[in-house]
């Protein structure tokens, strides 16, 4: 067999129809499509695969090759905004495929790409008046990297325990949201230097007295540049406005002003990874928004293809970006002339459509039914929600804190049985619904978890 088989039945998937479990997964059929796979892959890849094969998508409906339907809160890693299968997203894309196949649009730039350019930056932070392609992610924060010691002549940059950048070598060692994402990588790519990130719920800091008004970057005023670091080496900070991967950490108010006047102070620049939080997921637009700051750089990616295509960027203000040419950046298939479609469809239908309008609805439902769940449950340790960021934590005990990773995968094979597709890759449960799935699906995923948790706890 080379070609998908053909599904179950003819009826079109209704994502109405979600969760639906047939025969409890993996059903015979995908696991011998999985058997067939794992005897080719490379081991790293079988471990992390869900245990079963999808046969198709539909809205936050996936259907597996055994007919199960799954409920899909993991929406492709948040690179897939808007639900599956659209066709206004789809349709540009084919005739972009049509028109033009690849091109390379660091040599031959398409009409698509100076007015999705021009989109991007009127969106964005006024400080922002340059865009860099790439290919995605990843590459969006290898180039940030680049541009911002390029920019100021410095070899450090700040960034963040808990946060994540991507798993290439230079954004692993960048990112440190477990250690072992980077194992074997921290000599190869030094320059790092990596604080706590503000957690709501572990940061081990308290603000003091007559201090900035903020406990981390207390610590990095009166520590790490007393003790450590000259500030006149440092290129700038990188931080995810909201740590997504990390578990949902959203930074307190006092941060923020706190942050850009040390950057202000020392000439820093101030980058905000915005690929996961980027294009509606915290329920604005992009995250910085929520805070009025002003980044020198601003990375973006995975919603921004629309979930059809790869596409990323890095905008940069004058003095981040727009001083000099000499950094080669990115790679071939950034801005291939259909992604940039996708992302000029994704832009229409954010226009068109009151998507950050239902985000902030079903942030307010996940308050009312997974907020409560620590009441509830004793191993439930914090619940943190931002839009359409939701993040579960478990405990052996609430005082200690200690962490409770056997617990969440019970929890997760528990959902997984019921149908409900959620990442447990991570320090905590995360659930991340299409940001146009209605408040009652919602309430299907949220009362799942809510007996999953129950029946791992029994
Ligand atoms: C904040 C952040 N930055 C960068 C990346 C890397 O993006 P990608 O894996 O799409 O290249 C991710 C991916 O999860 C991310 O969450």
């Amino acid at each position: 067999m080379s070609a998908p088989s053909a599904p179950l039945t003819d009826a079109p998937l209704d994502p109405a129809s979600a969760p639906s479990i047939r025969v409890p997964p993996p059903g015979p059929h995908s696991r011998e499509r999985l058997a067939r796979l794992a005897a080719v892959a490379y081991p790293g890849l079988s471990s992390e695969i869900a245990p079963f094969v999808i046969s198709r998508k539909r809205g936050w409906a996936v259907e597996d090759v055994d007919g199960n339907v799954y409920l899909d809160l993991i929406s492709a890693s948040a690179s897939v905004p808007l639900g599956a299968g659209r066709e206004d997203l789809i349709d540009p894309v084919i005739e972009a495929l049509r028109r033009y196949g690849n091109e390379d649009s660091h040599s031959l730039a398409s009409e698509l790409m100076a007015p999705l350019a021009e989109q991007l930056l009127a969106i964005t932070p006024d400080s922002l008046t340059r865009v860099d392609i790439a290919l995605n992610g990843t590459e969006a924060v290898e180039i940030a990297l680049k541009v911002m010691r390029r920019a100021t002549g410095r070899p450090l940059v700040l960034a963040f325990m808990g946060a994540y950048h991507g798993e290439s070598t230079t954004t692993a060692t960048l990112g440190a949201e477990r250690f072992d994402i980077a194992s074997g990588l921290r000599h190869l790519s030094p320059g790092f230097v990596h604080v706590p990130y503000p957690h709501p719920y572990r940061s081990p800091f308290r603000p003091r007295p007559g201090g900035t008004g903020d406990a981390t970057v207390d610590y990095l005023r009166d520590h790490v540049l007393f003790h450590a670091i000259d500030p006149r080496d440092v290129a700038g900070v990188i931080i995810e406005p909201i740590a997504g991967s990390g578990g949902v950490l959203v930074p307190p108010d006092g941060f923020w002003p706190a942050l850009t006047e040390l950057c202000r102070e020392h000439g820093w620049l101030l980058c905000a990874d915005e690929v996961k939080t980027g294009f509606g997921r915290s329920g604005t637009m992009f995250a910085v928004e929520q805070w009025g700051v002003q980044p020198d750089l601003m990375c973006l990616g995975k919603a921004m293809g629309g979930g059809v295509m790869p596409i990323g960027a890095v905008l940069g203000s004058e003095r981040a970006m727009g001083g000099f040419d000499d950094v080669p950046t990115g790679s071939t298939w950034a801005w291939l002339p259909a992604a940039c479609a996708a992302a000029l469809a994704t832009l229409e239908v954010f226009r068109r459509e009151p998507v950050l309008e239902n985000v902030r609805a079903l942030d307010v439902r996940a308050r009312e039914t997974l907020g409560r769940l620590p009441e509830r449950y004793e191993s439930v340790g914090d619940v943190r929600i931002k839009g359409g960021f939701m993040a579960v934590e478990f405990v052996r005990d609430r005082e200690t804190k200690e962490r409770a990773p056997e617990l969440q995968e019970a929890v997760a094979g528990e959902c997984l049985r019921r149908g409900l597709l959620a990442d447990s890759s991570t320090t905590s449960y995360n659930l991340q619904p299409s940001l146009v799935m209605p408040v009652e699906i919602l309430d299907r995923a949220t009362a799942i978890v809510d007996e999953a948790i129950a029946a791992a706890t029994a």
